[in-house]
């Protein structure tokens, strides 16, 4: 018999369950996004994600248990995220993994989210090939690691001010785009030219990263230029990003020397992020790891695959949220 761990996301605004089973097939999933719930306020507004959460939550946990013809006897254990997030939407998805622990008399473990999006790559299928370089990318973090196994990180670089793709939805705001931001400036980005010269902050320095001054002068751009394409605008904004993206993806390869190179988090969704680095994997003939576009963004799999590291070695975190995990510990 297939033994399954429930896995439940609820760090920023998805709530998101699944089941999965050790070999990262995943039995059933349901995400509920708050996109409309967020978009009126411009970004994630931490109180309102809560309460969507309490709401979601456990009708959720039931439908995905309905989905897969699952009772709790089949149930390995429970895995939640324990952080980094906002820690009112983390204490929804920790009590609620912490109550059906107590009733389903199941271990339930606290998992890193930041080691859920770096597994998402071996959901459904195997890919990643130790040691690696990888590269997460979502709207909560940019840093760049080495990874000698699934439990020996090397933090090379993070970033000193926005994330990457806080940059896409403040830039998409900018432009009239709704949330998210990555998929609507990806569109426009693909409709036009990138003419407009933009800076690579940081692009030649280490392994750090600077969002901000290039969100900025988007601002004063538009500003100056009112009349400009918001396509070109969105197309020089992406080649801005890809160029300090692929550039540090490079030096880490360059220097690590890995077998291969693993892009996670939702800006991994990123159409022209993954024909860069797929150029660049073929031009170190190293192998790239993409998660499919669906488990780019935040999910219960992703977290469901991780638990089952954590079973593995023997790990069991407290259930305290931790708004600020960093990436070494569990
Ligand atoms: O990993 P994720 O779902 O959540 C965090 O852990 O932060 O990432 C969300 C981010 C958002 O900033 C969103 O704009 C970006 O991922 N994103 C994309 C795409 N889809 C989502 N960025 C670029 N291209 C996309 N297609
Ligand atoms: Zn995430």
């Amino acid at each position: 018999m297939t033994e399954y761990v429930l896995g439940i996301e609820s760090s920023c605004d998805d709530t998101s369950v699944a089941l999965v089973a050790k070999d990262g097939s995943v039995k059933a999933i349901k995400t509920v996004s708050q996109y409309e719930i967020h978009n009126a306020h411009g970004g994630v507004y931490p109180e309102l994600a809560s309460r969507a959460h309490l709401e979601a939550i456990l009708p959720t946990i039931q439908s995905v248990m309905e989905d897969g013809e699952v009772t709790p006897a089949d149930l390995k254990a429970i895995g939640v995220t324990r952080g980094p997030g906002l820690i009112g939407s983390l204490l929804i998805g920790l009590s609620t993994a912490e109550a059906l622990s107590m009733g389903w008399n199941l271990p339930v473990y606290g998992v890193n989210h930041l080691r859920g999006h770096m597994r998402s790559v071996d959901l459904e299928q195997t890919r990643t090939e130790y040691p690696a370089v990888v590269m997460l990318v979502s709207g909560g973090h940019t840093l760049v690691a080495e990874l000698k196994d699934p439990w020996s990180y090397r933090l090379l670089g993070t970033t000193r001010d926005d994330s990457v793709g806080e940059s896409y939805d403040k830039v998409a705001r900018m432009l009239g785009l709704g949330m998210p931001g990555g998929p609507a400036i990806d569109a426009a980005a693909k409709r036009g030219t990138p003419v407009l010269r933009l800076p690579r902050p940081m692009k030649n320095d280490g392994y750090e990263f600077s969002f901000s001054g290039l969100k900025s002068s988007v601002a004063r751009h538009i500003e100056k230029h009112p009349e400009v394409s918001l396509d070109d605008m969105a197309a020089s904004f992406v080649a801005a990003c890809m160029d300090v993206l692929i550039a540090k993806a490079e030096r880490a390869v360059t220097e690590c020397r890995p077998k291969s190179l693993i892009i996670v988090g939702g800006v991994a969704a990123s159409p022209q992020l993954r024909d860069g680095m797929a150029q660049l994997a073929q031009d170190h003939g190293i192998s790239l790891c993409l998660p499919p576009i669906k488990w780019a963004t935040d999910n219960g799999a992703m977290i469901g695959l991780a638990t089952w590291d954590y079973i593995e070695k023997g790990i069991k975190p407290d259930l305290i949220p931790k708004p600020n995990l960093n990436l070494e510990t569990p």
